[in-house]
């Protein structure tokens, strides 16, 4: 029997599901419409070696893929496919991608035809841009439409987007910044720098090697910057060990870290962070940074957890700053949102 074609008047309303993907450097959510958040897992995936030219299958995906970084086997590859927000390995995004909407699928028809609402930086080029689509094509997807990660942030952030008021928002990730200001439903200023979390993670990698001499893995390297991990020095000392290869004999060697070292190590990358904030206070329409210094700034993405954070961007901007609730979710919500209610049109890129 022939399959109904898309256009059918029936499957058009199943079609037009609002799903939304978060296809981060660091975790990919998926939400929809009747189910929230479907999907929460890390962008990872890990391939059986050996196959046949072109055949890779698929050993892990997500948290579970996540667990074999760095740890993997000989026969097999574990790869994170996107850096800074972007596609870096094209075929393994589509694998990842299509398990994904394969375990979020919630009902028969939910996945593979449905249109798809994708956050990318601002920062992402033409062709970035066309990658993210044609991997959300070949994973299955009806229709893709692509959104700012600024603007979805600051919908699921709560932020007042379509008032005359400005609002900031600054969503730090695992590879990217990004940093928004929003009025009247529209984007004043928007600016992303290649910064994340995982250069913090590589900071703190680079330093305890440098001081050290020890050679910690990213893994624990991001395990040590959430535990103790400050943006601020001053602050009741906190220690904790970690355990690397010594670079001298190569062996194991646990040392304690205090926070004190992981706020030297990483004020590197997070200056670069400030400075975007101070670059966009210094580009954005007069009248709306006068509104953002009556009303703050907010902090999404999970780089926003990191602690005394909101306190140092107090310090070097003097300006009120606020953590949005779940900030870990808030671009996906957002995204979801803003297709929703058919929101902000124009700003969803085509
Ligand atoms: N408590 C915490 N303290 C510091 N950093 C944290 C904390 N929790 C999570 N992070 C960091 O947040 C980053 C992941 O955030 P998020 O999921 O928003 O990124 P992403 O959306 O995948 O990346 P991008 O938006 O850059 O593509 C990771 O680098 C992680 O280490
Ligand atoms: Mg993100």
């Amino acid at each position: 029997m022939a399959r109904p074609k898309p256009h059918h008047p029936l499957f058009r309303g199943l079609f037009r599901h609002t799903v939304a993907v978060d296809l981060g450097t660091a975790n990919t959510l998926i939400y929809t419409d009747d189910g929230g958040i479907v999907l929460n897992q890390p962008s990872v995936v890990c391939f059986q070696k050996h196959q046949q030219a072109g055949q890779k299958r698929v050993a892990a995906v997500g948290s579970e893929a996540k667990q074999l970084l760095g740890r993997a086997p000989n026969n097999l590859e574990t790869v994170r496919p996107m850096r800074h927000g972007v596609i870096a390995n094209f075929s393994a995004a589509e694998h990842m991608i299509r398990q994904f909407v394969d375990m979020a699928r919630p009902r028969p028809f939910f996945g593979r035809r449905a249109a798809f609402t994708i956050c990318v930086p601002a920062g992402a080029t033409q062709v970035e841009r066309r990658a993210i689509k044609e991997a959300a094509v070949a994973a299955g997807a009806w229709k893709v439409s692509l959104i700012g990660e600024s603007l979805a942030s600051a919908v699921g952030a709560g932020l007042p987007v379509s008032s005359a008021t400005g609002s900031m928002v600054v969503d730090i990730g695992g590879g990217t910044t990004e940093v928004g200001v929003i009025a009247l439903g529209g984007m004043a200023y928007n600016g992303s720098i290649r910064v994340g979390g995982d250069q913090f993670d590589s900071a703190i990698v680079n330093y305890v090697r440098n001081v050290y001499g020890v050679l910690l893995g990213e893994q624990t390297a991001e395990h040590v910057k959430k535990t103790i991990g400050s943006a601020m020095r001053d602050v009741p000392l906190e220690r904790m060990n970690a355990t690397g290869r010594s670079v001298d004999d190569g062996l194991p060697r646990t040392v304690e870290i205090n926070n004190h070292d992981i706020a030297d190590a990483i004020d590197g990358p997070l200056r670069h962070v400030i400075g975007a904030v101070k670059t966009a206070l210094e580009s954005a329409p007069a009248e709306l940074v006068t509104d953002i210094a009556n009303t703050g700034i907010v902090l999404t993405g999970g780089g926003a957890l990191l602690a005394n954070l909101g306190r140092r961007l107090t310090a070097e901007l003097g300006l009120a700053v606020r953590i949005a609730d779940e900030p870990l979710t808030c671009a996906v919500r957002g995204a979801g949102a803003a297709a929703e209610a058919g929101l902000l049109d124009d700003l969803v890129y085509e």
